[in-house]
């Protein structure tokens, strides 16, 4: 196994020997499984045509911009569906982490096949409870994407980091609202909201959800920075050091979103200290649709409710379970974790 842990190697093998390194390790669950690697983008053992139809499939229909746009609906359905259900259950406790995650799961798959996975106002059923558990040991078990291509990282999502600095906090929420300015909310407004956006990215830099992208398998036998590396060879980009890296990164381990704010560094992968979808052949396709539906969640959670700590919670405070609780007498949410 061979673990690329800086930007300048991540970029030997992701750009340099981009189509050697461009196998998939696949974790031994998935070697029982006939048919499936054919079958699908991210778990297809190499670059062939089977993986290139599927992605350009993909391309056509949810990945490209065009696709985007027709699908904006999609997103702002589901999540006012998250708001509206929320806004019913005045007092409940709600795990807000696993709705999240539903919700993004219900824009894919009405994407994909025009019907929700997860109902989320019977959430507490049994239905609901087993899917989440099934999902959850997919994730568990396989350590790469979720429900194999279309359910994707998305359980790393840090809502909570984003409430813990009340400032940057309050700074996102003005920002939203003086966006949207009695208008209704929609992702083109938040799209021009660049501290929120920089708040994504510091997120997604911090918090990479996927620390080693997905295992890559060299495809033939090669020779890296005077090393050679076997054919077969397990291959990891530690995203998470890299984008951590104090020779890129000033004050790293800090949140610092105004770092984003005047920076050529995207979420693309065409900057190497900073990789949170991979880069080269088998980058994530879905980084696009991925933002725009963070944004669309995050954003309406943060401009419809109210947030704030358990009483007398301060920034140093740790969340310690899962669930987040949720109130919302007199239009205040109030999120904690006990
Ligand atoms: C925050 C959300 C997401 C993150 C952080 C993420 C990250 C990643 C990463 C790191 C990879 C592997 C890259 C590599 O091996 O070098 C990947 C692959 C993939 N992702 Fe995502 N992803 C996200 C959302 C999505 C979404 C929404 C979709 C679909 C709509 C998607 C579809 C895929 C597919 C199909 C692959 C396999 C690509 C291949 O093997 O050729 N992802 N993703």
């Amino acid at each position: 196994m061979v673990i690329a842990s800086s930007p300048d190697i991540a970029k030997e093998f992701c750009k340099t020997h981009d189509r050697i390194f461009s196998g998939r390790h696949l974790p031994s669950v998935y070697h029982n499984l006939p048919g499936i690697m054919d079958s699908s983008i991210v778990l297809s053992p190499d670059c062939s045509k089977s993986w290139k139809l599927l992605r350009s499939i993909g391309q056509n229909c949810v990945f490209s911009s065009k696709a985007m746009e027709s699908n904006a609906w999609i997103r702002k359905e589901k999540v006012m569906d998250l708001v509206n259900h929320l806004r019913t259950n005045k007092g409940q406790v709600a795990n807000l982490e696993d709705m999240m995650f539903a919700t993004l799961a219900n824009i894919i798959s009405t994407a994909l096949t025009s019907r929700n996975l997860f109902d989320i106002h019977g959430q507490a059923g049994d239905e609901y409870k087993m899917m989440m558990a099934l999902v959850n040991e997919v994730i568990e078990k396989t350590t790469t994407l979720g429900l194999v291509d279309f359910l994707p990282i998305l359980k790393g999502m840090d809502f909570w980091k984003l409430m813990r600095n009340q400032e940057m906090f309050t700074k996102v929420r003005d920002e939203i609202t003086q966006a949207v300015e009695g208008d209704e909310l929609n992702e083109t407004l938040l799209s021009q909201c660049n501290y929120f956006q920089a708040c994504i990215k510091e997120t997604l830099r911090l918090h990479v959800p996927a620390p080693m992208l997905v295992p890559h398998r060299a495809i033939e036998t090669c020779k890296v920075n005077n090393y050679v590396i076997p054919k077969d060879s397990m291959v990891l980009v530690n995203a998470w050091a890299i984008a951590r890296d104090p020779n890129y990164w000033e004050d790293a381990t800090s949140f610092k979103p105004e770092r984003f704010l005047d920076s050529k560094i995207g979420y693309r992968g065409t900057h190497f200290e900073y990789l949170p979808f991979g880069t080269g052949l088998r980058m994530c396709p879905g980084s696009g649709v991925a933002f725009k539906n963070i944004q669309m969640l995050v954003g309406s959670l943060l401009h419809y409710f109210d947030w704030s700590l358990p009483n007398g919670a301060d920034s140093n405070y740790h969340r310690h379970k899962r669930e987040v609780f949720y109130n919302s007498e007199e239009g205040k949410a109030i999120a904690f974790d006990s």
